[in-house]
Formats: C-alpha cells, structure tokens, sequence
C-alpha cells in the first residue's frame, strides 16, 4: 500500500463511495426533483452500468492506493439485484476495514439480514420528516413514514449499525428536528442534520434554504444540553455530539457554514464507472472505458494515483451564490452523495 500518496493540499485517499444504481423509489425535492426525474427521465441502461466483477476490480486498485472504507450509494442502492453479493465481495478485499451503505431504508425490510450476513457493518438511512405530510412533501412519493421506520428496526435486528441522516430545509422541515430529535433520542439512534447543498443543477438551491448547525444547535437545547465529542475517524464529515446525561449521539454535516475540505480523503464512483474527485465537481473521469479496454488493472490503478495526485478539490471553501447557480454539477443521484 503506497502511505505516501496525498493530493495536491496533502490530504491521502482513504474513503471510497460507490455508487451501484442512479434510480430511486422517492424523488426528494433536493436531489432527484420529480419535475426533472419524470416518467422519461433517461436513467442508466443495464449495459452501462459497471457490472459487480468491474467495481470489485476497481475497488482492489482503490485499497492498493489507500482506500479503507467503502460506502455504497445510489439513487437508491437497494435497486439494484443481488446487491448484497456485492458486498460480501467487496468486504472480502484486504485492506476494508469498515463497509457501509446510504439508503432511504425502505428496503431494509427485505434487506437488512442478507447485507448483514454478507459483511455490511453499517447503514446510514435518509429521514427527513416524522410526519407524513412532511415526509410526503421531502420525498415526492406517497409512502409512509412507517415503511422507513420498519427498515430501520429491521437493520438494528440484524444487528447492523444504524444511522439516521436528515437534511434540513428552510420552511419545509425545519418543524420536523425536535420531533425527529426525540424519536431517535429514545431509539438509542444516531441522528445527523444535513445542511441543504447545492449539490446537481436543479434542485433550487441558495442560501436563503439552509438552516445551519447553529440554529439545529439551539433548537436541540429545548431536548438537552449537548456536549462536544472527538472525531470518530480522520476526516469525518459529521461533528459530533451527545446529549447530556445520555450515551445518545447527534452530529451535524455542515457543508454550507462549516466546510470540511480540508480534511476530505473521499473518491466517489459513479454507476456507470466515472470517477469524481469532489461532490461538486464537474466532470468525471471514465474508469469504465479503461477496465473495458485493454489496459491492465495496474495500468487503471497508476491512472487513478495520478489522478488523485493532481487533485485540488475544495469546492465547499469556494461556494458562492455564483458557484452554487453556474456550475455544471453533476446531479446528486448519479455521484451518490
Ligand atoms: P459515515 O461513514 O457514517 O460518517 O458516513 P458519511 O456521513 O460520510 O456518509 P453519508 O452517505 O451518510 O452522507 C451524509 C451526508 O454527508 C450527505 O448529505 C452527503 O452528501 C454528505 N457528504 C458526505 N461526504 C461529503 C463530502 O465529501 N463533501 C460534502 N460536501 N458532503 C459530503
Ligand atoms: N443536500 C444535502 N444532503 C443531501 N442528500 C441528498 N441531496 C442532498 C442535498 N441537496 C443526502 C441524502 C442522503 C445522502 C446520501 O445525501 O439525504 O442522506
Ligand atoms: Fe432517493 Fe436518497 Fe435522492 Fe431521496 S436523497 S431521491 S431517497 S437517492
Ligand atoms: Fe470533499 Fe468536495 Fe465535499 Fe470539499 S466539497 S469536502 S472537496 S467532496
């Protein structure tokens, strides 16, 4: 394992986040708009996604180069067949350490034992909203609360590690954080709050939508006094805290008021097998040509280091109202958050 690589601001490649499907069952109004994600919206043919064999390959040149976590993310990841055999592949490669994957839970009820048993440690399960209406309007669907609720005790008997992600918007949800708080308070759940991104071109985005850690951070005082934690690992996006008297944990991802580029040892692969050096980037480069070519898989790997190498990302550090609205993001679904 080469230790030495780093990025041009020093920072190494140690989280891998791949994306297995760029379609989802919900249509949040922040990531998959379903004004823009309609009936005929051109999603990723069978052909063109990377198959498990490709990913797997790919993932084993990531490990080489320090890779020690993997993520899988979609859309929605549970869409895709057999997604667990994956998973066990991928927890196989030496050099994971810690597997996890990004879901809207709805599935899990199906899900949770398989992945378990296939080696998923952890599950993150977006929920924005305890109440239906709330919910309805965050996801574009009719489907209840409950389904995500079930999902959600279903992956804690089958004993994976269970967090909740919300993302806040200004006037939609704002009134869900002490609700959602509570529920997951009493659950023993860690909950994270999300500030609203102006990840993808079309979700609406600006600065006037977001409420910020701060005001989370107030908000959960009504709950209990919170008191600071350590970093769970190197450059983690969460900050974290505990409630007062309790064991329970909360954390916030502040990407709009407190940027986290600095420390951000994340690559992320889309399905269909480009490679994205940040969440806001604009192009990707194309891994799936290469492992369908002739090129050896040392080959890709030396390419995936240079890429890496020459790597300057810090767009949370650059955002501005002018970024958030001219720059040609990739959509949030297709890089997987
Ligand atoms: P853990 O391993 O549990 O810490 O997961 P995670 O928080 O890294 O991943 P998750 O998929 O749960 O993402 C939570 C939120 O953080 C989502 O809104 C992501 O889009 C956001 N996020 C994750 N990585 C980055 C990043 O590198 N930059 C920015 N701006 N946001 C990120
Ligand atoms: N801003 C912040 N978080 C977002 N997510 C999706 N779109 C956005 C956005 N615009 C979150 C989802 C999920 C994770 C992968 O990213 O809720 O938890
Ligand atoms: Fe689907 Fe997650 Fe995007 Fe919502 S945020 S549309 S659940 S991929
Ligand atoms: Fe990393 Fe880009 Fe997110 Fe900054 S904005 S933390 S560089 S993915």
């Amino acid at each position: 394992k080469d230790v030495r690589l780093k990025d041009q601001y020093e920072r190494p490649l140690r989280d891998l986040r791949i994306s297995v499907i760029d379609q989802c069952n919900f249509r949040c109004s922040y990531c998959m708009p379903k004004e823009i994600f309609g009936d005929d919206y051109p999603f990723m043919s069978e052909g063109e996604l990377l198959s498990f064999q490709e990913i797997v390959a790919l993932a084993k040149q990531f490990t080489k180069l320090g890779v020690e976590k993997i993520r899988i993310t979609g859309g929605e990841p549970l869409m895709r067949k057999n997604v667990s055999q994956l998973v066990e592949q991928l927890a196989d490669l030496k050099g994971i350490h810690d597997i996890g994957m990004t879901t809207n839970g709805v599935y899990l009820v199906k899900h949770a034992q398989a992945l378990k048993e296939a080696g998923l440690k952890r599950v993150n399960v977006s929920l924005d909203a305890l109440s239906n209406a709330v919910f309805q309007e965050m996801t574009g669907r009719n489907t209840k609360v409950d389904a995500v609720l079930r999902g959600i005790d279903a992956a804690i008997r089958a004993d994976l590690e269970v967090k909740v992600n919300m993302v806040v918007k200004k006037g939609v949800n704002d009134n869900e954080i002490t609700p959602l708080a509570a529920y997951c308070k009493k659950k023993g759940i860690t909950l994270r709050f999300i500030e609203f991104m102006d990840v993808g071109q079309t979700n609406g985005w600006n600065f006037s939508k977001v409420v910020t850690k701060k005001e989370i951070y107030e908000q959960l005082q009504h709950i209990a006094p919170l008191v600071p934690m350590e970093k769970a690992y190197f450059g983690e996006v969460a900050s974290r805290y505990r409630y007062q008297g309790s064991n329970v944990e909360v954390g916030f991802i502040s990407s709009i008021s407190e940027t986290f580029c600095s420390s951000c040892t994340r690559a992320r692969i889309s399905a269909d097998g480009k490679l994205f050096t940040c969440l806001f980037a604009e192009t990707g480069y194309d891994l799936r040509k290469l492992i369908r070519s002739t090129a050896s898989m040392d080959d890709i790997g030396k390419h995936i280091e240079d890429i890496w190498k020459r790597r300057t990302d810090r767009y949370s550090e650059e955002r501005t109202e002018e970024t958030a609205r001219n720059r040609r993001k990739i959509e949030m679904s297709y890089i997987g958050g």
